[in-house]
């Protein structure tokens, strides 16, 4: 996720925005650059990699007089990490950061270039600066420009801009992406992404809503709702722990990312969903010409995203897929044909032995694919295209929002090429895009089901294993949570198709075997639930997820009703990640940082 970080006052400006950067770190970037303007003059730096690069060029800038400034840590969602690319983006005489998605960049950009205009970047950021400036031609003043050019844009956006001629102003819009701003005696102002730049500088803070935008100038703060109706500032006190402020006040980052997970899906989703057709603007369509199959590579929970893709790619999109373990692959002189498209599934996008797959179809001449969450990483730059799932920054070791957002952008693939296959007519693909977009609700978590898996984690803290099971595509999603488990709890469990626990695993049946067992009510739940009754009634201690009440089980957590059975699969998704959580806890280790573990394995 990108940073923002404004400041108008007297002070540095240049090392209280570098300051402010510094403090959005771990929201994970690729470039950065900030924008001051003082007695009317712009100064503007950017640079890519860490933030020691932007100092190193900033280090003779001074500015020791009034001024406004903002800043920007980029997480490349749209172009790549480049200099070009990085913001402050510049029209005429305008500067501006962003934070989001501009859903409707693309159509913007077309009118304002057949308006003679000339891009720079490749980014969705750019079209505002100069959708603004052209704004400013017909507007009776500035703000008027500005507001026009808000309401013009759809999608999420945090938005700070600067602009000649108005050089005691900092415009600002919020709408999806969080940004907030400080105030101090000192009459200094300061906006950012999130609090922690603002602690030790604010004394009060005002949190952004959705819908409001305005300005700030050395006598003014002038903010308006999405009504457009004028309102006082709701300042209240800033919290003074930075670390608790990067994790916004949860326990860990790994239960930070698990709430986060609608947030991002959002961002996942946006710009993809067309009312009968899914876009892939950053991909061309002819990538699937001549392709008959399509196979999956991946490690770890990608590996399990991918198993899930399997089942959407024959079930929606009628094309053969299979899946591979990377480091399987590598060594078996696997058959490699040119019909054959070879998807590698990654979040950090160097994990070793998926590289390593991805060179090899390369070397055979077979098209590939990448979907990833770092732009700009090896497999990134390697695959002959990309798809990024937009999961921002993961701290935590074990993987959760970059499997819901990997999960999401699969769904949207094999609708994609369900319609370049005419593999599914126009109403079954309306009611998937319908169900697409259902996605965040289904990922938003209610405080009773933590409180009741935060309750009964403290039965199953010992035993002699786990077992979670799960039919059909609740197999892999069966798999993560017990991948999830033993990553951070070190307890020992397995991911088991539910139909095959009778051939041999049943014979572990007993009070101490605890069952994880995913049950569906839109996909197989007569059969699931037989399956469980076999376990039931040889004593084995049962944890059903479903929908509908199970009185065979001896826990019990239930999801919300859903229209479709992938609705349920985001559903457990957050209980069996939850669940691992609150039974680390309990067990008192490490949960961003478990034992052994590294968040990328880049050696073999
Ligand atoms: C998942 O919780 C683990 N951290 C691990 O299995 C991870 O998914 C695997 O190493 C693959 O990483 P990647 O997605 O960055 O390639």
């Amino acid at each position: 996720m990108c940073g923002i970080v404004g400041y108008l006052g007297n002070k540095n400006t240049k090392e209280i925005l570098l300051d402010g950067l510094k403090e959005l770190e771990y929201r994970g970037y690729d470039s950065a650059g900030i924008a001051v303007l003082q007695n009317n003059n712009f100064s503007n730096y950017k640079a890519v990699g860490k933030l020691i690069n932007l100092e190193e060029k900033t280090k003779d800038f001074v500015t020791n007089s009034f001024a406004v400034g903002i800043g920007h840590t980029r997480w490349a969602t749209h172009g790549k990490p480049t200099e070009l690319n990085a913001h402050p983006h510049l029209g005429e005489s305008s500067y501006v950061v962003h934070n989001g998605i501009i859903e409707n960049y693309v159509s913007l950009k077309n009118e304002l270039q057949s308006d003679g205009v000339k891009f720079l970047s490749q980014t969705d950021t750019e079209v505002i600066v100069h959708q603004f400036e052209k704004n400013l031609i017909t507007a009776k003043d500035t703000f008027e420009a500005f507001s026009q050019t808000i309401s013009q844009l759809q999608g999420a956006y945090a938005i700070l801009l600067v602009t000649k001629g108005e050089d005691e102003t900092i415009f600002f819009a919020k709408h999806g992406s969080p940004m907030l701003m400080g105030v101090n005696e000192e009459n200094e102002k300061f906006f950012a992404s999130s609090d922690t730049p603002l602690i030790g500088h604010a004394k009060e803070v005002n949190y952004f809503e959705d819908g409001d935008y305005g300005y700030v100038s050395k006598n003014e703060i002038i903010i308006y709702s999405k009504d457009k109706e004028l309102q006082k500032p709701n300042f209240q006190t800033i919290s003074t722990n930075r670390l608790s402020s990067q994790k916004n006040g949860y326990r860990f980052f790994m239960e930070k990312e698990i709430y986060e997970q609608s947030d991002v899906v959002s961002d996942t989703l946006m710009g993809r969903l067309g009312e009968n057709e899914i876009n892939f603007n950053e991909i061309d369509s002819t990538l699937f010409d001549d392709i008959n199959e399509i196979k999956l590579c991946a490690c770890g929970t990608s590996y399990h995203s991918a198993l899930s893709a399997s089942y959407m790619f024959e079930r929606y999109a009628k094309i053969r897929c299979c899946v591979e373990i990377a480091s399987e692959f590598r060594y078996r002189d696997p058959l490699m044909c040119k019909d054959t498209l070879f998807v590698v599934i990654s979040q950090s996008g160097e994990t070793a032995d998926t590289l390593e797959t991805l060179k090899m179809a390369k070397k055979e001449g077979l098209k590939t694919l990448v979907i990833c969450n770092v732009d700009n990483s090896s497999m990134v730059r390697l695959a002959d295209a990309c798809i990024l799932t937009r999961a921002g920054i993961e701290k935590g070791v074990a993987s959760t929002k970059a499997f819901a957002t990997q999960v999401s952008v699969f769904w949207m693939l094999s609708l994609y090429v369900a319609k370049l296959r005419d593999a599914m007519d126009a109403n079954q693909l309306a009611k998937q895009i319908h169900l697409l977009r259902e996605i965040p609700s289904s990922l938003k978590i209610s405080d009773a089901i933590h409180e009741k898996i935060k309750r009964l984690s403290k039965r199953y803290l010992h035993g002699h294993g786990f077992f979670f099971i799960g039919r059909d595509i609740f197999f892999p999603l069966a798999l993560e949570g017990a991948l999830k488990l033993k990553e951070i709890s070190y307890l020992h469990a397995e991911g088991y198709p539910s139909g095959e626990m009778k051939h041999g695993p049943i014979a572990l049946a007993d009070p101490e075997l605890f069952t994880i067992a995913l049950l569906p009510q839109h996909l197989l739940y007569e059969k699931s639930k037989s399956n469980v009754e076999e376990l039931s009634a040889r004593d084995s201690t049962i944890c059903a997820i479903s929908a509908i009440e199970f009185d065979k089980a001896d826990d019990f957590i239930q999801i919300n009703e859903c229209q479709d059975y992938m609705l349920e699969f985001f559903e457990m998704m957050i209980v069996v990640q939850l669940l691992s959580l609150e039974i680390s806890v309990r067990l008192g280790n490490d949960v961003d940082m478990p034992r052994n573990l590294a968040k990328s394995v880049t050696v073999e």
